[in-house]
Formats: structure tokens, C-alpha cells, sequence
């Protein structure tokens, strides 16, 4: 399993010190949540304080859009050279295209489903795809509760990956932390995103190692 601690749940204070802290605790990858006040009702981080975060991070960002406007924000964010961009189903006309243009730039894409957006949806897309984020909650902020119907998802679009593209990271997003890793591991889990998880754990270091199963 791969561990990618989302900084939504970090020290706004102190980002530069957590990034640091996190990626010397052994996480694989650093998640950025990026909200724009209309997809969700929330607001976060701009390419201003993402370029900080990119500066203090020595493992690749894991940049999750959560915006309208997918292009004009993978332009924002790919001159900080993020190792992924993923952005949601539900908010792109031109899925197949998004994908191909994040590629051209040197950045692997990826796409997120909502929990009512069903596994079948990326079954043509999973051929040129790194990434399927599996949102747990609804996105918008940190420290919710898993929704458990989304295992079943998990398990229908692992049969799907596993068939097109075995190469493409299953994700999942949302409630993650040390009771459900090993359940959702079993189902086809990858990468998992955990918030709240390791940053109110009294040690970065053995949380990330709690997540890796
Ligand atoms: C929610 C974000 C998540 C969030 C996860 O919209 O996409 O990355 O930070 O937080 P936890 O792990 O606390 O559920
Ligand atoms: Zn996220």
C-alpha cells in the first residue's frame, strides 16, 4: 500500500515543517487537495501556497482537483511539476481529452469518482489512465466518515483494471485510517489518502507505517 497524507489536515501555520515532517516519515506520495468554492463548498489552496509545498516536499504531489474548470487549474498547477493530477468525472465534458492534455505536459493523469458515480463510467478511459481516485466521502473537507458501499465499487473497478490496464493506481480518498486499510487492501487498494489519520497521530511516522499493509 502506498501512503499519500493529505495536507488539508496539516498546520497552515507551519505547511513547510509538515510536508517536511510527512515525506521524512516514509509517505509515498504528498496529496493536495485543491477546492474552489463552487465544485465543493470549500476553499483551499492556490499555486501560490502549492509552489511552498512543492519546494518543502521531497516526494511527489498528488495534485486532486476539486474545481470546475479542470483545464484552466491543470495549467495553474503544471508548471509546479506535480507527479499527478487527477480531476472528477462529474465536472468534465471532455474526460479523454483532459487526460491526454495532462499527459502531454509530463504529468500523470488520473480521474476521481464521487460515491454515486459508478465504476463502469471510467471503463473506457482506464486504457490511458495512471490513476482512478475513488472518492469514500463527498469531497469538500477532512476528517468524515467512510461510506461503506464503496468497497463494493473498489472490487468492480479492480476486476475492470486489472482486465484493460493492471499498471493504473487504484486510490481511495475519504475516512481511510487503520481499522478499514487491510479491508479496502483486500478489495484492490493501492494508494490511500488519509487526513486526519496521520496528522492528529502522535507519530507521522507510525501512522504511515500503520497504512502500509
Ligand atoms: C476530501 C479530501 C480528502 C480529505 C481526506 O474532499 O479529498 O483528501 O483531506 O481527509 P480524511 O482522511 O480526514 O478523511
Ligand atoms: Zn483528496
Amino acid at each position: 500500500m502506498l501512503v499519500a497524507p493529505s495536507i488539508l489536515s496539516a498546520d497552515f501555520g507551519n505547511l513547510a515543517r509538515d510536508v517536511k515532517a510527512i515525506c521524512d516519515s516514509g509517505c509515498d506520495l504528498v496529496h493536495v487537495d485543491v477546492m474552489d468554492g463552487h465544485f465543493v463548498p470549500n476553499l483551499t489552496l492556490g499555486p501560490v501556497v502549492v509552489s511552498a509545498v512543492a519546494k518543502a516536499a521531497t516526494k511527489p504531489l498528488d495534485v486532486h482537483l476539486m474545481v470546475e474548470n479542470n483545464t484552466f487549474f491543470v495549467d495553474l498547477f503544471a508548471p509546479l511539476k506535480p507527479g499527478y493530477i487527477t480531476f472528477h468525472m462529474e465536472e468534465e465534458k471532455n474526460p479523454h481529452r483532459l487526460v491526454q492534455y495532462i499527459r502531454e505536459l509530463g504529468i500523470k493523469p488520473g480521474v476521481v469518482l464521487n460515491p454515486h458515480t459508478p465504476a463502469e463510467s471510467v471503463e473506457y478511459l482506464l486504457a490511458d489512465l495512471d490513476m482512478v481516485l475513488v472518492m469514500s466521502v463527498n469531497p469538500g473537507f477532512g476528517g468524515q466518515k467512510f461510506i461503506p458501499n464503496i468497497v463494493e465499487k473498489i472490487k468492480r473497478l479492480a476486476a475492470l483494471r486489472d482486465k484493460i490496464n493492471p499498471k493504473c493506481l487504484i486510490e481511495i480518498d475519504g475516512g481511510v485510517n487503520a481499522d478499514n486499510i487491510e479491508m479496502l487492501r483486500d478489495a484492490g487498494v493501492d494508494v490511500c489518502v488519509a487526513g486526519s489519520y496521520v496528522f492528529k497521530h502522535e507519530s507521522y511516522k507510525t501512522a504511515i507505517e500503520n497504512l502500509k499493509v
